[in-house]
Parts: C-alpha cells; sequence; structure tokens
C-alpha cells in the first residue's frame, strides 16, 4: 500500500468509496410547494436516544436553500428495485419526481413508496464543512418494510451476500 499526503480528487474519492453504504434520496419541500429529492449515500445513524441522524450535501446544489428554508427532511433508504430512481435523483432532470409513486408525510414532505425504510426528520443543526453542509436532523417519524435493501461500493450499485461469519 503506498501511503499519500497530497490529494487528488478523484484518487480520494475512490478511497473513500472502498467505504459501502446504503443509497438514499433526501427530500424536501421547497418555499415554492416544488418537491425536491437528491440521491445520497452520506446518510448516516448518530444517536439512539434521542434519535439523529445525519447527511451531508454539496453547496454547489441548486436545492441547498430548499433544505435550509424547509427546516425538514425525509431519509428514504432504497429498495434493490429502486436503482432508476437513484440515478433519476443524482441526475439534473426537471421533474424528478415525474412518474414517481410517493404519499405526502408531516408538513407535505414526499416519501417515496417501495423503500426499505423512511426517516421523517426536523433539522436540529446546519454546519458549514468544506465544500458540504451536513445536516443533523431529530427523527419525528419513521416505518421500514422487508425489502432487501440497495448497497453502493467502489462506484457500483450492489446488493448484499450472505457471509459465514466465523464466531470470534
Ligand atoms: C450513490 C450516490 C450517492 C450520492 N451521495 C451524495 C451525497 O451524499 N451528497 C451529495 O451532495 N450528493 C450526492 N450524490 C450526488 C447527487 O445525487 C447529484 O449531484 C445530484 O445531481 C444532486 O441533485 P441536485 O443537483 O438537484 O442538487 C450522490 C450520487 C450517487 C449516485
Amino acid at each position: 500500500m503506498n501511503t499519500k499526503h497530497t490529494f487528488d480528487r478523484l484518487d480520494f474519492r475512490k478511497a473513500l468509496g472502498s467505504f459501502g453504504t446504503g443509497v438514499t434520496i433526501v427530500t424536501t419541500k421547497a418555499s415554492d410547494h416544488r418537491l425536491v429529492g437528491v440521491t445520497a449515500n452520506s446518510f448516516s445513524s448518530v444517536s439512539l436516544e434521542p434519535a439523529i441522524v445525519l447527511w451531508s450535501l454539496q453547496k454547489t446544489s441548486p436545492n441547498l436553500s430548499a433544505y435550509d428554508d424547509c427546516g425538514r427532511f425525509v431519509v428514504n433508504v432504497l429498495s434493490l428495485s429502486q436503482i432508476e430512481h437513484s440515478k433519476r435523483f443524482a441526475s439534473t432532470v426537471p421533474d424528478k419526481f415525474n412518474g414517481v409513486d410517493y404519499a405526502l408525510g408531516i408538513e407535505g414532505l414526499p416519501l417515496l413508496k417501495g423503500c426499505a425504510a423512511t426517516f421523517e426528520c426536523r433539522t436540529i443543526q446546519r454546519l458549514d464543512v468544506g465544500d458540504h453542509i451536513l445536516y443533523l436532523g431529530e427523527v419525528e417519524a419513521y416505518q421500514h418494510q422487508d425489502q432487501t435493501a440497495l448497497l453502493y461500493v467502489q462506484g457500483r450499485y450492489a446488493q448484499s451476500a450472505s457471509a459465514e461469519l466465523q464466531p470470534a
């Protein structure tokens, strides 16, 4: 292994990508009532009691003000059947919700149907960190279903494989 002390952006991203994650679409509602959503794998759980989660959004996002103004967000954890949703919400198509099934949750924020889980959150802290804004949210309601979760690792979509773990 070759230790690096200078950071080439692409190479650093590649190194970070070796950490596998799930895939979420974080939704909110803009002040003009337009529905907004962004594919994000920066989601993480932080605290069980109180229930707090986090995610981060790049500062260049045209939707940053929607998340700031609303003060709420919904984390939709994608199931394996929702790869097309992931691609759609990672793109710049003008109406990302076109053809996507959703219900309205607390304060009219969209909950995508067919997800493995959804977490309805109230933003409790917004931190300016480098080239991203980090949002911490208190979970006010959640649901989950027995769906196989979509995974993402090394720049590719993936699915879980059962492995025989040896006892320690
Ligand atoms: C699997 C995956 C994970 C992503 N995770 C994030 C993330 O955590 N934060 C982020 O700002 N962008 C993330 N992106 C990129 C955004 O989805 C993409 O830039 C999208 O265009 C943002 O939508 P917007 O332009 O409407 O803001 C991710 C993309 C993919 C495919």
